[in-house]
């Protein structure tokens, strides 16, 4: 009843998801990253890549376990983000709320825009599913054969187009996160005047961590595709 009632209880319910999708944000990134420290290594499309080796890791059977939780991760933050939108704006007075001058300190721009930064965010990963999610882990939950990553980082990122929608995606990320990480301690008591400012930095900086790890492997993987991926063609088809 706290969750559904309050609106403490709903913020609460937003921060506990958030801080669950920031963990497989941290971890996702990671494992992307990987296909960089593969171009340096000189195992960009080898078997025993890095990153080979991490998609094998997320395709373990329990690790695909955690597929539905995860899921069920986005969907709550989701709808209690649209959720607390709606009241918020209801609370304020409509969408006037725009008109007033003075907004307080806390009420930066991507405090009043989180909903926003989320929808962009939400419409571009089902755009990123189809490009990842489902020649892998979908294929394979159908009886398929999961593609090669390192080949599908190539054909993604290929195209220029893509490779700046990915960039929006990432850049809302970050502005969504950065106040997301801070607002979630705030909503759990942490919002004593030392802690206000500290957390502040700190969620700059896990937000700028996760996004270099994908702006990284993105950027990487257009560099490989449009100059070494000759070389690399018949490494990959062998694989
Ligand atoms: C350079 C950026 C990214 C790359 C190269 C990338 C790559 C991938 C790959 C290879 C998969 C399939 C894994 C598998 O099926 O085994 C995947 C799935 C997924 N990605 Fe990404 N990803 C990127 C950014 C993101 C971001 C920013 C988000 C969230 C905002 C995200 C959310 C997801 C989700 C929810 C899945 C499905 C669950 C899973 O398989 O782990 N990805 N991505």
């Amino acid at each position: 009843m706290f969750m559904y009632k309050s609106s403490i209880g709903k913020k609460f319910v937003q921060a506990v998801s958030g801080a669950f999708l920031i963990i497989f944000l941290l971890l996702h990134g990671t494992i992307n990253f990987f296909s960089v420290i593969d171009t340096f290594t000189g195992k960009f499309g080898a078997a025993d890549g890095l990153f080979q080796k991490g998609c094998e890791f997320m395709a373990l059977p329990i690790v695909d376990i955690m597929v539905p939780i995860l899921a069920l991760g986005f969907i709550i933050h989701i709808g209690y983000g649209i959720w607390l939108s709606v009241q918020n704006i209801h609370a304020r007075g409509g969408l006037k709320r725009y008109e007033v001058p003075n907004k307080g300190a806390a009420d930066s721009w991507s405090s009043t825009n989180m909903f926003i930064l989320g929808i962009v965010i939400f419409g571009l990963l089902a755009f990123h599913l189809t490009h990842f999610w489902a020649k892998m882990q979908l294929l394979d939950f159908t009886g398929g054969e999961a593609e090669n990553p390192y080949m599908l980082l190539l054909q993604t990122f290929k195209s220029p187009w893509i490779l700046a929608f990915y960039v929006i995606w990432f850049v809302a990320l970050f502005l969504h996160l950065a106040h997301g990480f801070w607002s979630m301690f705030q909503t759990v008591g942490w919002n004593s005047q030392i802690w206000f400012k500290r957390l502040k930095v700190i969620g700059i900086i896990v937000a700028a961590i996760i996004v270099i790890l994908f702006v990284a492997t993105a950027i990487n993987a257009f560099v490989q595709a449009h100059f070494l991926q000759p070389d690399l063609l018949p490494h990959l088809m062998g694989m």
